[in-house]
């Protein structure tokens, strides 16, 4: 499990009343653990080749879209920020700077694997896409780093760029893993916005205002690489790929459900019940993904949530077992890592659903 501000401050009330250390949020960015956002590189000499003239007439129509830049200038704080760092509950802040900075650090990976897709690049349509997607991860990283600098704890994403590991995805695993983050990125904005929409009262931060047309740039992105999958059925089509499918589907939703969990007070502040907002957010990202995947999870089995939990249980387990240390905590995190592995084999096959994705791929975001 990552290493949470809950490790790097003091544990005790008392210390809490005297000061508040400082936590180091580009030390916690920079660390590669198996739930941290990762940052990616890939083979952009094959991605440069990609031919998007089988959906030229959308494609076309997507690129004018985020050409038009609609929020061009909505990431600028006005009046209705009213951030209250000094008035909020240690406990929340912790889990609230946690969320933020693996949130910057997501926006950020997109933006840093976009550019260098776009300066590596020779292909115009490629090129002029991932300049549009660059530029808005951008905007979405700087803002939630300006968000962190008002509590003194800015990521240095300078240093981020350097010093972070980078993981290596053939570009079909960037496709299916990006398109499925971007989504799931526009189902979590959204859901939290509209539920804070009816319950303004548990807005605790006024950056969550920015998410409604902070997600639609996540959706477009989501658009965009649906469009690409689509240049090539095979890519969803053939029986080696819907494994790979299912794999990130498995992959990214149990991670969400894992890292979500680590934040219980953050959730209570927004009044969420963490399980409700998972499911919710799972049920649009399976419902969008409708667009390109044949397949999706079953929510509803009853194999689901039980190895989701155990999956939970399991990190926290070994959380606790990589602080014990010694003998015990080697043999704890073993034990913890067969667990956590039953519990994705046990999802990974569960039957899913299949589905017949339309002729025209693209959608609108209409939650
Ligand atoms: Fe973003
Ligand atoms: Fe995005």
């Amino acid at each position: 499990m990552n290493a949470t501000p809950m490790d790097l401050y003091p544990e005790t009330a008392e210390a809490e009343l005297i000061e508040e250390p400082t936590v180091d949020t580009t030390a916690m960015a920079t660390e590669t653990t198996l739930l941290n956002p990762r940052f990616y590189t890939t083979d952009f000499d094959e991605m440069d080749k990609l031919d998007v003239s089988s959906v030229r007439p959308e494609w076309d129509k997507l690129i004018a879209q985020m050409k038009s830049d609609p929020n061009k200038g909505h990431f600028k704080k006005n009046a209705e920020w009213d951030a209250n760092w000094a008035d909020m509950p240690l406990p929340l802040k912790r889990e609230f700077i946690d969320f933020l900075v693996s949130s910057c650090t997501a926006e950020f990976s997109g933006c840093v694997l976009y550019k260098e897709m776009k300066r590596r690049g020779s292909n115009p349509d490629i090129c002029e896409l991932f300049s549009y997607m660059s530029r808005d991860e951008a905007r979405h990283a700087g803002f939630i780093n300006d968000a962190l600098r008002e509590a003194g704890v800015a990521v240095n994403l300078g240093f981020l760029t350097k010093a972070k590991k980078y993981t290596y995805f053939r570009p079909k695993f960037i496709y299916y893993a990006t398109y499925l983050s971007e989504k799931i990125g526009y189902a979590r904005y959204i859901t939290i916005f509209r539920h804070l929409e009816a319950h303004p009262e548990q807005r605790f931060h006024p950056i969550f205002k920015w998410f409604r047309e902070w997600c639609n740039d996540e959706f477009s992105h989501g658009e965009a690489f649906a469009l690409i999958m689509r240049t090539d059925p095979k890519l969803t089509n053939s029986f080696a790929n819907k494994l790979w499918i299912r794999f990130f589907l498995t992959a990214v939703y149990s991670t969400m459900y894992v890292r979500d969990h680590a934040r219980p007070e953050f959730h209570k502040a927004l009044g969420v019940d963490i399980e409700w907002y998972d499911q919710e957010v799972f049920k649009k990202t399976s419902a969008i993904a409708r667009q390109v995947f044949p397949i999706e999870i079953d929510i509803d089995n009853k194999r689901w949530l039980p190895n989701l939990r155990r999956m939970r249980d399991a990190f926290i387990a070994m959380d606790a077992a990589k602080k014990r240390g010694g003998v015990s905590g080697y043999i704890g995190r073993m034990v913890a890592g067969a667990a956590a592995l039953r519990g994705f084999v046990a999802i990974y096959t569960m039957p899913v659903i299949k589905t017949v994705p339309p002729a025209n791929v693209r959608m609108e975001p209409v939650y």
